[in-house]
């Protein structure tokens, strides 16, 4: 087969695996409106499920899952640990006991692989056993997390234990939050903030020992550092590498680092007993409280685990849950409610993990981040609805979505073992035995092979590291990714046409943002309106800043819509963020207008870090007065890959890939529908919504990103052509190769 032939076959079995991938999403999960599940009532199931109560509370009870049993896992005796001290419940994990040995096999060998059930203690006591055993007298500990989360609750208990303050000797950074200091010897981070220091300092010299943890998370990240170190201990023999997993890839990545030895803290669980739903659920959220209320009301003492995909689905089961138990009144034993997600206030995270008190119970509504990244002791139930939230590119947007998709067989048997930590416990999965045994995947895909490499490609080319298909992933990303990504970076002018960075790439891989984002900044320096599109980037960036609370959904929507603004939601955005100043950052002025006071905190956080790097590399931060024009225009500077236009059967088309979208219904836009629009993302639900949307003006297009788009010669012109007058440079979607390494297309 040529390779033009077999890059053509690569992309059409990608293509084919995405869509049905998007499409069993879609199918299994998706088209849910939030605001509806619970209304239509279905007959009593025969007071099993306490229907009465339940009803009594207003309640609607639907038709609950039937459960089949399974049991796997083995008991063993574990200490209570809430009443022990810091230092007993360190000696009480099962890490203690191998502590001198660990230390032994640290040092006699550069690279270790070290493996061993999730709350056995690798994440918090491995760097404190070698920063005893005298390693941070040649440089730093540092230790590693998929997870901003993490990295920042472990940080605060490994601080605690090891008796100095947070930032002092042991510290962590994050994205856009560094508490690091010039004492700390232990710190700990996200994968992607190491990333950027090793492109800094190619030999991480200020480092000891590196351990990748939850390496078995396979995050881009995590992936790129693999090769990276690959080939650093080589360089630096003094480095320890450690990598850590929580499951059976030992075998894997110890082949992957020179068949390096492998290091088992033998697991301490109890048995979970597994519940499986006998017949699929329609529902799954539906499915879900009513099992935790039901778990609530009827099963003896110990914490919940309910695991939903985002943070969207999680305020609404904690608000839904809180109206429930206030309906159930004082009959009911009290549940406390705590939601887990990545981006929540420390304060609140913090309380997730304080022991229930007596006569209590808990629940904690989490993302995959409960998974293994943190440990809640006392969880004795786990409600596993099988979904999670994945990003996935989409070779046809040339952009990641977040779709949820069915985990795998290993993250089903992670979310069980939760349950077994403090006692025997149970798993109440929502999904069929034979959905588990033959619909799910043993195990999950690697990111990199799937998402967008546009950030990754950047990096590594300002990593000097231009041969990208020579380099020594352990899972190589399909080519047609890799050339993608090149297409992509090409367009936003990051790269030239030999694939070589430009000074445009150099500076956008400063910012640690996804391209378009970098882009977009970068062009508003240029156009003069880099103060608001700052502002704008943050708050993109920092998730939901609109509450809306079940009971007074009106009057908030009516206070959202006094800040929309005609030219769309990134100019609202802006709006917002300008009045929370104008009124000092007031707090009792985010409530009274329905704004997420976290979510603004955030914002105002990332955009002092981007004004710090602005700063470091003298870009102007020059602000366009009331000339909104410029900002719209810098935002299709960056976001033009999402240009869509009006569609006279009804939504929107999107220019790239003629795909029939929506303005979502919160969108300022929502009732003016404007001709012509770029957005920020595509949120599939009933239908696919774009989020956060600006009226632009088409000649734009060609005007700002004179590599993607065209005017068309009228005389050529199809008629529907002729509708749009406006189109993609090339069908990227049917031409693979139409952007090549080598010299490009004339
Ligand atoms: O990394 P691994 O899953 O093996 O365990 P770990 O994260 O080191 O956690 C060991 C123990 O530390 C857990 O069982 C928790 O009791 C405690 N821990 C905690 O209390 N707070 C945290 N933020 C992290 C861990
Ligand atoms: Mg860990």
């Amino acid at each position: 087969m040529s390779r033009a032939a077999a890059l053509q076959s690569a992309l059409v079995k990608e293509r084919r695996d995405i869509e049905s991938q998007e499409q069993r999403a879609m199918v299994d999960s998706i088209p849910k409106d939030l605001n509806r599940p619970w209304e239509d009532p279905v007959p009593d199931s025969g007071g099993r499920y306490l229907a009465q109560e339940l009803r009594g509370a207003g309640l609607s009870v639907r038709s609950m899952p039937e459960w089949k049993k399974e049991s796997y896992g083995k008991t063993v005796t574990f200490g209570q640990k809430s009443s022990l001290s810091l230092q007993e419940q360190r000696q009480s994990l099962p890490i203690y006991r191998l502590k001198n040995e660990l230390i032994k096999a640290v040092h006699h060998n550069q690279v270790l692989v070290v493996i061993g059930e999730t709350g056995s203690g690798k994440t918090t006591q491995v760097t404190q056993y070698l920063a005893e055993a005298g390693y941070t007298a040649g440089g730093k500990i540092v230790c590693t997390q998929p997870r901003r989360v993490a990295a920042e609750s472990v940080a605060k208990r490994v601080a605690e234990e090891y008796g100095c303050r947070l930032g002092e000797e042991v510290g962590y950074c994050i994205r856009f939050d560094d508490h690091t200091g010039p004492d700390t010897v232990i710190k700990y981070m996200t994968d992607g903030m190491l990333l950027r220091e090793i492109m800094v300092d190619r030999n991480l010299s200020g480092y000891s020992v590196v351990m990748l943890d939850e390496a078995h998370e396979r995050t881009i990240y995590t992936d790129i550092l693999f090769g990276l170190l690959k080939k650093l201990i080589r360089r630096r023999d003094d480095l320890k590498l450690i990598v850590t997993s929580a499951t059976l890839d030992a075998e894997k990545f110890s082949g992957y680092f020179f068949d390096c030895n492998i290091f088992t803290i033998p697991g301490r669980t109890f048995p979970v007993e597994i519940l499986y739903a006998k017949q699929p659920e329609s529902d799954y959220m539906d499915a879900a409280l009513i099992t935790v209320l039901q778990i609530h009301m009827s099963a003896p003492k110990g914490d919940i685990l309910l695991f939903l995909t985002g943070q969207e689905e999680i305020d609404h089961a904690c608000s839904y849950l809180h109206e429930k138990m206030k309906k159930l009144g004082n009959d009911a034993p009290d549940l406390l409610i705590y939601a887990a997600y990545g981006a929540l206030p420390s304060e609140m995270q913090s309380k997730i993990f304080e022991p229930t008190p007596p006569g209590k119970r808990k629940v904690v509504v989490a993302t995959n981040i409960a998974e293994a990244s943190i440990t809640i002791d006392g969880i004795y139930y786990v409600v596993d609805p099988g979904f999670a939230k994945v990003n996935v590119y989409n070779p046809k947007r040339g952009l990641d979505s977040l779709v949820i998709t069915p985990i795998s067989q290993a993250s089903a048997k992670q979310r069980a073992g939760r349950a077994g930590r403090t006692g025997p416990g149970k798993c109440y999965r929502l999904y069929t035995e034979s959905a588990y045994r033959n619909e799910m995947p043993p195990t999950s895909t690697p990111e990199i092979q799937r998402i967008n490499l546009g950030w990754t490609v950047l990096n590594m080319k300002a990593m000097g590291i231009n041969e990208l298909v020579a380099f020594d992933f352990m899972d190589p990303p399909a080519p047609q990714a890799l050339t993608s990504a090149m297409e992509q970076l090409y367009s936003l002018g990051a790269l030239d046409e030999e694939g070589l960075l430009t000074k445009l790439g150099r500076k956008m891989a400063e910012f640690p943002q996804e391209p378009p984002l970098s882009k977009m900044l970068l062009a508003s320096v240029d156009l003069g309106c880099s103060d608001e599109i700052v502002t704008i980037i943050a708050m993109i960036q920092t998730g939901n800043v609109f509450y809306r609370p079940r009971e007074k959904q009106t009057q908030a929507d009516r206070k959202r819509g006094n800040f929309f603004q005609p030219e769309g939601d990134h100019i609202t955005l802006l709006t917002m963020y300008q009045a929370w100043k104008a009124k000092q950052f007031s707090g009792p002025w985010c409530v009274e207008n329905f704004l997420q006071i976290s979510s603004l905190r955030r914002a105002q956080d990332v955009r002092k870090q981007l004004l710090e790097i602005m700063d470091r590399y003298r870009l102007d931060v020059v602000s366009a007065g009331n000339d909104l024009t410029k900002v719209r225009r810098a935002i299709a500077a960056g976001f033009f890959f999402n240009a869509a236009k009006k569609d006279p059967q009804g939504g929107y088309r999107t220019l790239a890939d003629h795909q029939q979208v929506y303005i979502h219904p919160s969108s300022a836009l929502f009732h003016q529908q404007p001709e012509w629009v770029i957005y920020n993302e595509i949120v599939m639900t009933s239908k696919e919504y774009m989020r956060e949307v600006t009226a632009i003006n088409p000649a734009w297009l060609v005007e700002l990103a004179p590599r993607f788009y065209k005017s068309i010669d009228p005389a050529k012109m199809s008629k529907r052509k002729r509708q749009e007058r406006l189109e993609p440079l090339h069908d990227r979607y049917n031409e693979p190769n139409s952007w090549r390494l080598s010299k490009r297309r004339g």
